[in-house]
């Protein structure tokens, strides 16, 4: 594979070399990886692939945007070393039958309803990590489920890469960057910067010593007030497992989790209890 041996040739003069994958459709979250492998590394590395594998719904696959040539003339202005762009041929040459099973990490939240989205998104990285060998790996906090898959798939797997969070890039109006968002309509994105609010009302409330049981029924209500949003799931979590939690007890490994549909487009967001 000529990446590998480019990189090869990279890695023998002592750079560190820094991956962050993507699904393209790029947007300052996105940036914002690529900026914080940039200030650890010396050759950093975007791949852009649709991965098939982690889609469980056709229509979400084939809506997928695509916006390539923007993504490329950001990526050079962004100080991008090397853009890895492989076909689905080129990543599945044969059929696959292997799956990465996560254990209860996968049956819980995003994998509950997502089922086999993490087995995707395990193999899939797996093969990026393996073309591009990189010393660092960067992913978001938006995906947060996605961070502690990875997280045990290069403890479990042995890969020598050190993973990175980078926290999750907003709109104005609190939104969560995503590539979905190009989906949104102006008024959507402005109603649903609700999913944020959600969040942060929680956090307050959690900080303030309220039960989790009413905290989430708070959430439900607020959803409830706004009939374009179908909220999937509301959730305080741990975030070994991403089980979820009755009461908090260890804060620091706490997250509020959410996903919601606003028309067919569906949107998660997350943040930490302790910061
Ligand atoms: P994608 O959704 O394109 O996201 C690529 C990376 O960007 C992920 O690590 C994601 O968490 C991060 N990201 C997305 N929105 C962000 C935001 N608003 N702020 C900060 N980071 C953000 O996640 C995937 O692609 C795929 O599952 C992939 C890991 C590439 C495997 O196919």
């Amino acid at each position: 594979m000529a990446l590998r041996s480019k990189l090869a040739k990279h890695r023998l003069k002592g750079n560190k070399i820094g991956l962050v994958p993507t699904m393209g459709a790029l947007h300052n979250g996105h940036l914002a990886l690529v900026n914080a492998s940039k200030n650890q590394c010396e050759i950093t590395v975007v791949s852009i692939f649709v991965n098939p594998a982690q889609f469980n719904n056709a229509e979400d696959l084939e809506k997928y945007p695509n916006t390539i040539e923007k993504d490329t003339a950001l990526l050079k202005a962004a100080g991008c070393n090397f853009l890895f762009l492989p076909s689905v041929k080129e990543i599945y040459p044969n059929t696959h039958d292997l799956s990465i099973s996560f254990g209860a990490l996968e049956n819980n939240l995003e994998g509950r309803f997502r089922p086999g989205h993490f087995q995707g998104v395990g193999l899939v990285v797996s093969k990026l990590f393996n073309i591009c060998q990189p010393d660092y790996a960067f992913f978001g906090q938006k995906d947060l489920q996605q961070f502690f898959v990875i997280n045990k798939l290069i403890d479990q797997l042995s890969f020598p890469i050190d993973l990175k969070m980078v926290e999750t890039s907003r709109e104005e109006n609190g939104l969560a960057m995503s590539s979905r968002n190009l989906r949104l309509s102006e008024r959507d994105k402005s109603e649903a910067s609700l999913i944020n609010q959600s969040l942060s009302i929680a956090k307050k409330q959690l900080l303030e010593g309220v039960g989790i049981k009413t905290v989430i029924e708070n959430a439900k209500e607020l959803f409830a007030t706004n009939d374009r949003f179908t909220l999937e799931y509301f959730e305080i979590v741990e975030t070994d497992n991403f089980s979820s939690l009755t009461q908090v007890t260890n804060p620091k490994k706490t997250a509020i989790c959410v996903a919601a549909y606003i028309g067919k487009v569906r949107l998660i967001d997350n943040l930490f209890l302790n910061y």
